[in-house]
This record gives C-alpha cells, structure tokens and sequence, in this order.
C-alpha cells in the first residue's frame, strides 16, 4: 500500500523528533517550514492527505499556511499544534467540511501518529484493505434468514413455543469485531464470570468460533465435548439433548459450550440448526453469551438476529476502527445498528477514546484499560481474570462493563436482572460451583 503523504510545518527539531515513528507508522512525512514551502509541496503533489502546522509561534504564519490548504479547489485538513490553554476553545472559523484537529505539546511521534490516523479516519481518507461488500452481506442474510425461520418453526420441536419468548426467556449478546485479536474472547469469558460470580445469574458461554476459538483452553477445559461431537452422536445413536444438557460447567459455575473443536467437524453446524439450539437455549439460562469467529459468513448471519445487543470490542488503532467501521455499516444493513454496543479495549493506549467515539459513533459500554498479564495469566490457571484478579483495575473495568450491560437491558423492557432465583437454586446449578 502507498505510504500517506503528510506535510509537516513544524520547526526543523520538532521535525526531526516525529520523523521516524511518522515513517514506521507508514505515513510519508515530507518537511514544509514556511508558508512558501507549502504551497510549493501542495501545487507539486496532490497527494498530501493531510499537514500538520504550527500555530503556536507566528500567527501571520499560521493563517498563511492554512489558507494554502483550504485555498479553492483544495481541503487538506489540518492538525494544528496549538498552546494547551487555547485548546478547546479554538474556532478557526474554517470550512465547515473541513476536517481540522489540533494538539498541543508535549507530544511525541507516537502521539502525533495516533492524532493523524484519527484524523484521516474522520475525514474518510484512510485507505481501506479488503472492503466488505455490503449488498453481498445482505443477500446472504436473506437466505439464512429464511433458513432460520424454517428451522425455528420446525414442527418436530414440541417444546418450543415462540411466542413464548419475550416473557420467558434469558438475554442474548453477541460478542463481535470482524477483526482478530481485539479482545472478544477476553470480554465474552470475564463479562459471563461476572454475571455469574457477581450478579448470580444462569449463564451460558458459547463459543462459535471453530478455527481460532481458545474459549475452552483458556478456562482449563480443553477435552470438553462440542455440539458438533454431540449431534454426530444424535446422528448415529438417535439419543438427542439439549445445548444445556451438552454444555459444561467451569468451576465458576458458568456454563460453556463450545461448537467445534476442529473446523473438520463444521459441516454438521447447519446455521439454521444451530441458531434453533442457541434459540432454545435461552429458555433455560439468564444469560447467554455468545463468542463469534470475527467473519460475515452464514453462522454469523444466522446468530446476529437472535442478539439482544452485540458488543463490539474496539482496540484504539487504526486497523481495528476501521473493521467497526465495516461492521456498523453491515449492521446498518441488516437493521441491526442499534442493538450494537461499543467497548474500549485497551483504551488508555493508542488513539484518544474520544476520537473513537466520534469516528464510530456507537454508543459506549465500557472502556477497558490494558492489564498487562492479568488474563493470560489468569487463563493459565484455567480461571477467568474475573475469579483470578477481581481487584485490578481492569476487571473494575469489566465489573462496570456488566453492570451498565444490565441497565441498559433492564430499561429496554424492565425485565429483573437476578438469577430466576429458587427455581434455579432448587436445581442446584449454584451450588456446585
Ligand atoms: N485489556 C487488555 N489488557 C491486556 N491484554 C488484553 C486485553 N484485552 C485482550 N488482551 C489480550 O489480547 C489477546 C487477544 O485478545 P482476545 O480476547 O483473544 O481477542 P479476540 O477474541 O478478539 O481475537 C489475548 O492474549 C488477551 O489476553
Ligand atoms: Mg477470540
């Protein structure tokens, strides 16, 4: 991919402080002091997406270069270094479609970086890898969607009233970035021990991703049996059970249960089946949590539709804001945007959350802030992070998670947010964790 060509009207030192992360970060920093120099780079290169310039020094200057940048036929944006008292209540009276953001110093060529990825993602000027087509996503959608239904009101489920649903049933959320190594699992595992170690509630894990899904290895339960194994053996014995009856308790208390172990023993998972299981299963859990393989496929069609509320993790970078990118756009499609829920991961790193929040314009859950080892030493143990270290700050961040997970379900429909208390204590669930 071309490298993004940047001007930068900064001071020879300052220049030569932001260079090379400028550089490793994949921008093309190109150096313009003066007003002169710019309009020179600017009339030679039509590529500048973006310059920063100094407006802390001459003002005349200043008003010059950005002139230049917005001058007709041309609106590059412009991050503006500008004193931290006259941040925040700058008005530069420019374009209204202009795209300018200012900083102030301190600042590093990290810092600047992030400040200029953020930039370029709000003015819609970053490039973008493999886009999504979104009509392609939605013509799959209709066919799994009929899928679905057919398999919903199958008549062979005796049991399985659907207009029972919005009285009896537990809550569904989707946990979804179509991007890897975000932090889904990590929320799946820790919001699911925290609804069940601290709000008492029924939970139900699942995870849905055959090809990379380590929900299972990280809680130490690698050998438990999959839907896959279980309805192979339904296929050759003719004994069926249910997605409770196949799942297994971790010691939290929390139920897992994972789809397949290896992608060879997919083709059993008919989508449509699949959702019908995760469907029922809702009428014997508070709470079920589901952990997707982060693509568009038909599995993932087929499950969007059952969420309360999907959760997307969100890491600060430009990679992974703009896959959310994508993915709101298909959730737009598929009328599913409001049901989606933004968590911060990792959010004291990388670019500012507000500017994640203005770009995505999802509303917020939570902001998780980095924790170090905390959940890969915690999966070590085959604990979550939630049992191992409840008192670091980043499962205070998880609590939170949780709790504001709850109110906002709880004011969709006023629904308790307790464990269905006696009837499952009578059971026993809770005791045996
Ligand atoms: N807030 C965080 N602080 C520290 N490490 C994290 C944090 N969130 C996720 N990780 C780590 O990042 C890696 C990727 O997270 P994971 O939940 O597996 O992502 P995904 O399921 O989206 O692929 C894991 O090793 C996980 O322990
Ligand atoms: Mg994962």
């Amino acid at each position: 991919m071309p490298r993004t060509a940047v001007a930068i009207g900064l001071s020879g030192s300052d220049m030569s402080a932001v260079f090379d992360d400028l550089l490793a970060a994949g921008y093309e920093p190109i150096h313009a002091e003066t007003p002169d120099d710019l309009e020179r780079l600017l009339s030679l290169r039509s590529d500048i997406k973006v310059a920063v310039i100094d407006g802390e020094v001459d003002f005349d200057r200043t008003l010059e270069m950005y002139s230049a940048l917005h001058e007709i036929g041309r609106n590059v944006p412009a991050l503006l270094l500008v004193p931290a008292f006259t941040l925040g209540r700058m008005n530069l009276g420019g374009r209204k479609d202009s795209a300018d953001e200012y900083f102030s110093r301190p600042f590093t060529g990290e810092s600047l970086r992030y400040r200029l990825d953020a930039l370029l993602i709000r003015s819609g000027t970053a490039p973008v890898e493999a886009p999504v087509v979104v009509e392609e996503v939605v013509a799959a959608q209709h066919v799994v969607a009929a899928q679905v239904q057919a398999a919903v009101l199958a008549p062979d489920v005796a049991d399985y009233d659907v207009s029972d649903e919005p009285r009896q049933r537990g809550r569904l959320v989707i946990v979804f970035n179509p991007k890897g190594g975000v932090g889904k699992t990590t929320v799946s595992i820790n919001l699911g021990a925290a609804l069940t170690i601290h709000k008492k509630m029924h939970v139900l894990l699942v995870d849905c991703d055959a090809v990379t899904g380590h929900v299972a290895p990280s809680l130490g339960m690698p050998q438990l049996r999959t839907l896959a194994e279980a309805w192979l053996w339904d296929e050759q014995e003719g004994i069926h059970e249910t997605v409770a009856q196949i799942a297994t308790q971790h010691q939290s208390g929390m139920d897992i249960l994972v789809l397949a172990g290896t992608p060879f023993h997919t083709e059993i998972l008919v989508p449509g089946r699949v959702a019908r299981a995760i469907a029922e299963a809702r009428n014997s859990y508070d709470f079920v949590i589901l952990d997707l393989h982060p693509d568009f496929g038909p599995l993932n069609l087929a499950l969007f539709a059952l969420a309360d509320r999907i959760i997307v993790p969100v890491t600060p970078d430009v990679p992974c804001i703009r896959a959310a990118m994508q993915f709101r756009e298909v959730a737009t499609a598929l009328d599913l945007r409001h049901r989606l829920l933004m968590v911060i991961n990792r959010a004291n790193s990388g670019v500012p959350t507000s500017q994640v929040e203005k770009t995505l314009d999802i509303p917020t859950l939570a902001r998780i802030r980095s924790a170090g080892p905390v959940f890969f030493e915690s999966s070590d143990s085959g604990k979550s992070a939630v049992e191992r270290y409840p008192n670091d700050k980043a499962i205070g961040d998880m609590f939170e998670l949780t709790d504001n997970l709850l109110d906002i379900l709880n004011a969709g429909d006023g629904r308790p947010t307790q464990s269905k208390g006696g009837f499952l204590g009578l059971f026993g669930r809770r005791g045996r964790g």
